[in-house]
C-alpha cells in the first residue's frame, strides 16, 4: 500500500450537463499522508461533501486524477465504486445514519458482513470496537434507545469496524452539542490515531479544529491557503 493515503492532481466534479452544468470542483491539489487527521473547513456550496464522495467512491471525477492509497480514483467503471469503498472507506455522517430496526451491534456488523466477514466473525468486531467508544453496555439496545451523543458514537465504531484505512466524516458533530459534540470528537481522535487509520472530518465546529494535524480550507471549488480562508 502507498504511504500517501490521498493524492489529487487538477481534480475537477461538474454536476449535470449543458446549459445546467456545475463545476463543483474546479481543480483540487491535495496530498495527505497515511496516518494524518485532516480537517476540511469551507463555506456552505464550496465543494466540502463533492470532494468526500469522490475520496468515498460514491462520485466520480470528471477530470484530473485521483488515488487513493495508489489506487486510481478516475475513469474507473461505475461498477467498481463500491468494492473499493468497501475495501478502504468508513463513513460517519451529519445524522448517525443507523438502521432502527438493528441493535448497535448488528449495525456496526452489517457492512463487515458486506466485506465478507461471517455473522459471528462481526459481531466479535463489533463488539470490540463498540467496547473502545464505550458501549459495552449497549450491546443489544436499539439506536432509539440511545442518547445522540452515544448514536454517534455508534457511527463512529461502525465507520472504524474492520479498520478501513480511511475515514471520512461529513459534519459528525453538527446534530450534537457543543460538549457532546466535543466528545465525540476526541474519541474520534483517539481511536483513529491509536489504530492508525487516516481521517478527513468536514467541519464547521471551530471548538475541534485543535484536534487536527492539518486543515485544508476550500472555497468555490479550490482549496486555498489558510490565510485566504475567509
Ligand atoms: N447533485 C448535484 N447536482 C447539481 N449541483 C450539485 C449537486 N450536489 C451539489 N451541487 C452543487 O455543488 C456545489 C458544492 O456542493 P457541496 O454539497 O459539495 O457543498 P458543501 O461544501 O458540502 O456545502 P454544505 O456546507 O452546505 O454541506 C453547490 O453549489 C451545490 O449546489
Ligand atoms: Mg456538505
Amino acid at each position: 500500500m502507498s504511504d500517501l493515503a490521498i493524492e489529487l492532481k487538477g481534480l475537477t466534479k461538474t454536476y449535470g450537463e449543458g446549459a445546467l452544468a456545475f463545476q463543483a470542483l474546479k481543480g483540487i491539489d491535495l496530498t495527505v499522508k497515511a496516518g494524518e487527521f485532516m480537517m476540511l473547513i469551507g463555506p456552505s456550496g464550496s465543494g466540502k461533501t463533492t470532494l468526500l464522495s469522490i475520496l468515498g467512491c460514491v462520485l466520480s471525477p470528471t477530470s484530473g486524477e485521483g488515488y487513493l492509497f495508489g489506487e486510481k480514483l478516475h475513469g474507473r467503471k461505475e461498477a467498481d465504486l463500491p468494492g473499493l469503498r468497501l475495501s478502504y472507506i468508513g463513513f460517519i455522517f451529519q445524522g448517525h445514519n443507523l438502521m432502527p430496526a438493528l441493535t448497535c451491534e448488528e449495525n456496526v456488523a452489517f457492512p463487515l458482513q458486506l466485506r465478507g466477514y461471517s455473522h459471528k466473525a462481526a459481531i466479535a468486531e463489533a463488539r470490540e470496537v463498540l467496547d473502545a467508544v464505550g458501549l459495552k453496555d449497549k450491546f443489544k439496545k436499539l439506536p432509539d434507545d440511545l442518547s445522540g451523543g452515544q448514536r454517534q458514537r455508534v457511527a463512529v465504531a461502525r465507520a472504524v469496524a474492520g479498520k478501513p484505512p480511511l475515514i471520512l466524516a461529513d459534519e459528525p458533530t453538527a446534530a450534537l452539542d457543543a460538549e457532546t459534540g466535543m466528545q465525540v470528537s476526541m474519541l474520534l481522535k483517539k481511536l483513529t490515531t491509536e489504530r492508525g487509520h487516516t481521517v478527513m472530518v468536514v467541519t464547521h465546529d471551530n471548538r475541534i479544529f485543535h484536534l487536527a494535524d492539518r486543515s485544508v480550507f476550500i472555497e468555490d471549488g479550490l482549496i486555498v491557503p489558510p490565510s485566504a480562508a475567509h
